[in-house]
């Protein structure tokens, strides 16, 4: 486009508008994955923009994860997410799901510890009103990328030690013989939230899936509630159906 043309585009700050160009490109495959963004200074001459405009639209890009900057080679359009296909059948973890895809796993804390109940912990987790509540919220990664962002609660009970969780809740649970062995899952569509969407490097807003996870032990006692933002770019549910007899 030329000069005239940038200023044409919708209103707004120029960064603004060479941003929402370049998310364009984006998603119309113009610039696709792995492809390298021009220099600075190239963008500049071909909008006639100033560098300071382009370094914040390419800064904002760079922070909602479209777009990565690798040291001494420049800014790159990011890699497609590949979808993960994940069955609806059976009651694992995010990491025996990950492990089973050859897939490493890490996780970023966000909070963990021992908390006064939310008056939903207490309905769903059966807790006492005076009780108190094992809280552990991390944002999950498979691979090196934000998968999503989870908030798990539980019994103290159950999870006296919310700092002895490693990689693994239900490895550490399994360990002391609480592993849940039935869950009720709902899945719903959500916007996320900036928080969620910060994290998951991702625009305030778009589609994630939330999944809430309420599982079991043996004794039928309540051993978990969990509430899970997924990326809705990285995963597909996938269950199968038969015919009731
Ligand atoms: C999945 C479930 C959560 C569960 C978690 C345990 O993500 N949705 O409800 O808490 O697995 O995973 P891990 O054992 O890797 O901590």
């Amino acid at each position: 486009l030329s000069p005239d043309e940038w200023l044409e585009t919708s209103g707004g700050p120029r960064y603004v508008r060479l941003r929402q160009r370049l998310e364009q490109g984006i998603e119309d495959g113009v610039l696709p994955p792995n492809s390298s963004l021009p220099p600075e200074r190239e963008i500049a001459d071909i909008t006639g923009l100033s560098r300071a405009t382009v370094r914040k639209a390419i800064q904002e890009l760079v922070k909602q994860g479209a777009i990565v900057q690798r040291q001494g080679s420049g800014s790159f359009v990011r890699d497609a997410a590949p979808r993960l296909e994940q069955s609806l059948s059976h009651l694992t973890s995010f990491t025996e799901d990950m492990r089973h895809r050859g897939m490493e796993t890490s996780s970023k804390w966000l909070e963990r510890g021992v908390f006064l109940p939310s008056t939903e912990e207490i309905e769903v987790l059966g807790l006492p009103a005076d009780g108190q509540v094992a809280r552990i919220c991390r944002l999950r990664e498979a691979g090196g990328r934000p998968m999503a962002v989870e908030r798990a609660s539980l019994p103290l009970d159950i999870l006296p030690n919310p700092l002895a969780v490693r990689e693994s809740l239900y490895d550490l649970l399994g360990e002391s013989g609480s592993r849940p062995v039935r869950a009720i899952q709902k899945i719903s569509a959500v916007n996320l939230a900036e928080e969620d969407a910060t994290l998951l490097g991702v625009a305030e807003g778009v589609a994630g899936l939330s999944i809430q996870r309420i599982s079991y032990l043996e004794s039928g006692r309540v051993a978990e509630f969990t509430r899970s933002n997924y990326r809705g770019d990285a995963y597909d549910f996938v269950a199968e159906l038969r015919l009731t007899p």
